[in-house]
């Protein structure tokens, strides 16, 4: 026999519907709760349980869709697609213990009393695109607490969205629109895939409805929303693994698919659709990858210089060759070239080896032999052993290769080992010099630990123009969680050593310009950050500019990497005002991110191809002009002169001064 007390509580959860289990917030008011004589049509089913539908609670923000959890075949047998049914259950909200980050996803476990009502009932799913659309600019409300930079602002981790609980604002909020379809049925009309496949195959994709930042390719940019915060492509979502245990086919940025219907779900961190079967592939994109259209000219004045980040290379590495053929084909041979995650000679082997002569000769003569004979030489500075972060032996570095025809080192002082610190000074012409060339920066400061040191070098050209430029390469985002997690704003792993490595950075390059103010300076590399994320870039935006902004390439074509849902620019190329006065082009050469599949990259990274003018036009112009005033000046002194004549020298010889020195000097 009952008790009354227990007859009463019982009475308490009779005949919840679905969408009394969901709920208008993240987490279930009905939590913990057994519940009794839940009703609705069965939608889907999984090796794990099956998902129902009820009533619509006629409120976007209350979802009428649920999962119920069972692995219990005899439950599984029972329930058909299509039929309805009501059953008795706990509420529960569902994480793994093991992702402690994770958002939870309501579940009706324990499934018992399970009767079927009736079968082969009409399912509607949820059009996306047509009955509901993901917002497509923010994905918490709780990213806008910060400073401007949204999801992206500094420190990260204020709040977490599993303790705040708010009730959902699915117009506004991507992570809030999710979670009120958490459990639905829909339909994914014409999606597009938006990255290679994770490692799980699972893709992630945006389907018919209107997205923000898309390129050219297809993909989703990290840019700035109207409203000036960094937009965080809400509007994405990932596909999961296909219930009838179908395979998701291989897809790149850009690949179409058929239209797909499946549940929405929280996993790993995601929200996903679990689709009831794998989609197909329906177009991909044009798999030629343009190579740049700069070619480099025989003008002293005018260089080609690229920036490329080669991932992990050493001398055996089996993409060695290929991105030799980068360099040559795609590249278009640069003057200059700005690598970064070059090994040592000894590859990943943790053997005390730091040298990498090795690995750089073998390029340069990779090079030479896909070129017929184009001769590079390099540039480095061994890092002490295991000191520099990334793979353990491998002594990552960043170094340059540069065309001797073109441009060498500025002579007159020591190259630097790994502890010397390189500063700018004044030498006996008055012209900026580096104490070490090459040099590194202040290579024992705190910040550099286990991080790539910047590596400085002078340069000068055959007509004497001297630039100075930084390679960089900062520390790494490991660390960092999910877009989709409970940290808001989701951690950045090690934005702010970013940032402070950003100012030192900058510091150096002030140092030159308090030096010279006309310097060319160009900074370049592997940032590990978007400039999006501008608590990173305030310093170095005071003393330089951002080559993309200043060249108006298009924002959403500002990618050299794609990561979860976005394409993104993590790889930058800053320059001074010298440089960008003279006009400046940049170009994002995809040979690895529109690659057909991820195996066929030779790196994560794509490289960028930029010209900058590190004196006015052309020598022959220069020396056209500095002829004419001569010759004036002279025609001037051999004739008898008119009072007329000599009043106009002084103001002839200024003109063509003031005209040097602005457009030419
Ligand atoms: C979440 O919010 C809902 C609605 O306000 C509330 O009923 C529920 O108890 C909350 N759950 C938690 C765990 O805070
Ligand atoms: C939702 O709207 C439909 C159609 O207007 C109605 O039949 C239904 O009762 C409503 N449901 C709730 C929970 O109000
Ligand atoms: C975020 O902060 C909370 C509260 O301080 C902490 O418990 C949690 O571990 C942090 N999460 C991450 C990923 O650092
Ligand atoms: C690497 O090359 C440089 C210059 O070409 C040379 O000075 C240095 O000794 C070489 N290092 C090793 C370990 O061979
Ligand atoms: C970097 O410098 C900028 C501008 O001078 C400053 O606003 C910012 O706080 C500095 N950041 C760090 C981490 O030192």
């Amino acid at each position: 026999m009952r008790s009354l007390c227990c007859l009463l509580q019982a009475a308490a959860v009779l005949a919840v519907s679905v969408a009394d289990i969901q709920g208008a917030a993240f987490q279930s008011p009905l939590k913990n709760k057994v519940v009794h004589d839940v009703r609705g049509v069965v939608t889907a089913k999984g090796p794990r349980g099956f998902w129902i539908s009820g009533p619509s609670a006629n409120d976007s923000r209350v979802s009428n869709g649920l999962n119920v959890f069972t692995k219990s075949a005899s439950i599984l047998r029972q329930v058909k697609v299509g039929d309805d049914i009501s059953l008795s259950g706990r509420v529960v909200e569902y994480r793994s213990s093991f992702k402690p980050n994770d958002l939870f996803l309501t579940q009706l476990s324990t499934p018992s009393s399970l009767m079927v009502l009736s079968s082969g009932n009409t399912i509607k799913p949820v059009v996306l695109g047509v009955d509901r659309s993901p917002p497509t600019q923010q994905l918490s409300a709780l990213d806008l607490t910060g400073d401007l930079d949204g999801y992206l602002s500094v420190p990260n981790n204020q709040s977490q969205l599993e303790v705040s609980n708010a009730t959902l604002q699915p117009d506004l909020f991507g992570l809030d629109f999710w979670e009120s379809l958490e459990g639905q049925l829909v339909v994914v009309n014409k999606p597009t895939a938006l990255n290679y496949p994770t490692r799980f195959n699972e893709l992630w994709v945006h389907g018919d409805w209107p997205v923000t930042g898309k390129n050219k390719r297809g993909g989703l940019t990290v840019t700035f929303g109207p409203n000036g915060y960094p937009d965080a492509n809400p509007e994405a979502i990932l596909i999961g693994k296909p219930l009838d245990d179908t395979k998701n086919p291989p897809v790149t940025v850009g690949t179409t698919l058929s239209n797909i219907v499946g549940v929405v779900t929280y996993q790993y961190g995601y929200y996903s659709i679990l689709p009831l079967t794998a989609p197909t592939v329906v177009s991909t994109p044009d798999y030629t990858i343009p190579a740049t259209s700069f070619v480099p000219r025989d003008d002293s004045c005018e260089l080609v210089m690229a920036d490329y980040n080669i991932e992990n290379m050493g001398p055996r590495s089996h993409h060695l060759p290929i991105i030799a053929e980068h360099i040559v084909e795609s590249l278009g041979l640069p003057d200059l070239l700005f690598l970064q995650e070059i090994q040592d000679d000894s590859g990943a082997k943790d053997d005390g080896t730091v040298s990498a002569n090795l690995t750089l000769t073998r390029l340069v003569n990779a090079i030479a032999d896909a070129s017929g004979g184009v001769e590079y030489r390099f540039i480095d500075v061994d890092p002490k052993n295991n000191e520099d972060g990334g793979q353990p032996g491998g002594n990552i570095r960043v170094a340059y290769l540069y065309r001797p025809q073109k441009i060498r080192l500025l002579p007159g002082s020591p190259a630097g080992h790994a502890l010397d610190p390189s500063k700018p000074f004044l030498d006996s012409t008055k012209n900026v010099a580096l104490t070490f060339n090459p040099g590194r920066i202040d290579p024992s400061n705190d910040v550099w630990i286990e991080a790539r040191k910047p590596l400085a070098v002078a340069w000068q050209t055959s007509s004497g123009d001297r630039f100075y430029t930084v390679d960089v390469h900062f520390s790494s985002k490991r660390g960092s969680t999910s877009s989709h997690g409970s940290a808001r704003t989701p951690v950045n792993g090690r934005v702010e050593i970013r940032a402070k490595q950003a100012n030192m950075t900058a510091n150096f390059v002030r140092n030159i310009l308090d030096l010279d103010p006309s310097a060319n300076v160009v900074v370049a590399g592997d940032f590990n950050e978007y400039t999006q994320t501008r608590s990173v870039y305030n310093g170095l935006a005071e003393v330089l500019h951002d080559i993309d902004e200043i060249s108006n390439v298009d924002p959403v074509e500002r990618y050299t990497y794609v990561y979860d849902q976005n394409t993104q620019q993590i790889d930058h190329i800053f320059v001074s005002n010298a440089i960008k006065n003279r006009g400046t082009d940049v170009e994002h050469v995809h040979v690895n991110n529109w690659a057909p599949l991820l195996k066929d990259r030779a790196s994560d990274h794509d490289p960028s191809v930029f010209r900058v003018k590190i004196c006015g036009m052309f020598p022959q112009l220069r020396r056209f002009f500095i002829y004419m005033v001569l010759t004036l000046v002279l025609d001037a002194a051999s004739h008898p002169a008119t009072p007329h004549h000599l009043v106009q020298i002084p103001y002839v010889l200024d003109v063509f001064l003031r005209l040097y020195r602005n457009l030419l000097g």
